[in-house]
């Protein structure tokens, strides 16, 4: 597959199982990882990566706690309920789950040595973070892992903290929930007119 290959197939994929070679999805997520630039080599990025009973705990207890009570803390009505239940459920019947964090020491550190820069490094850590998550993410496309991208933070933030021992300094960004590709939800989607997104001089 070329890389245009990868880019083209990879796609959010919801319907996701565990029929797949998770040490060989675990090893290439890493991998991705670890060859991702970042501002100043930071190198800033954390996952906490989750298989196993640890996915299922995640997506059939963690999550489904905390978000039933923050949403009803907002007075969102029952049946709402109903259709994110259903959602959470799809979530742990994949694989597993990479929680993507950034390591807040990491940005304070490079604020006090590069002081000239400080406003620049929470930035260069959000992008930083993007960077690993979708390098990841095609990663898992070439090895035909399928995957979607979530954001629960900051409402499971404390309760995943405490089942894993994350530390204090990590802040979680996205949650990458991959698996084998049980029915293909990927859609090409239109794109907006070159006029619009490129100028060219
Ligand atoms: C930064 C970012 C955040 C996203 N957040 C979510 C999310 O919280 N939930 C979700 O279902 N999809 C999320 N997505 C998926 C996008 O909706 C999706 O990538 C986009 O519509 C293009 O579709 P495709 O991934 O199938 O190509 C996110 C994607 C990106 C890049």
């Amino acid at each position: 597959m070329t890389y245009f290959d990868i880019l083209k197939k990879r796609h959010s994929q919801y319907a996701l199982g565990k029929n797949i070679d998770g040490t060989k999805a675990v090893d290439t997520l890493k991998e991705a990882v670890r060859l991702s630039p970042t501002a100043f080599n930071a190198e800033g990025g954390r996952v906490l990566i989750l298989t196993g009973d640890a996915h299922d705990k995640l997506w059939g207890e963690i999550v489904p706690t905390d978000l039933k009570a923050e949403m009803d803390r907002q007075g969102v009505p029952a049946n709402v309920w109903e259709n994110t239940a259903q959602k959470l459920e799809s979530f742990k019947a994949a694989f597993g789950t990479a929680l993507f964090y950034e390591d807040q020491d990491k940005v304070k550190e490079l604020q006090e040595n590069f002081a000239l820069y400080k406003d620049n490094f929470p930035i260069w850590s959000e992008q930083g973070s993007g960077i690993i998550t979708i390098n990841a993410w095609n990663a898992l496309t070439e090895i035909g892992v399928g995957a979607n991208l979530q954001h629960y933070n900051p409402v499971i933030d404390a309760s995943v903290a405490k089942a894993w021992h994350v530390p204090a300094s990590w802040k979680l960004r996205s949650q990458l929930i991959f698996g084998s590709i049980e029915t293909d939800t990927g859609e090409e989607k239109d794109k907006i007119a070159d006029t619009v997104r490129f100028i060219e001089a």
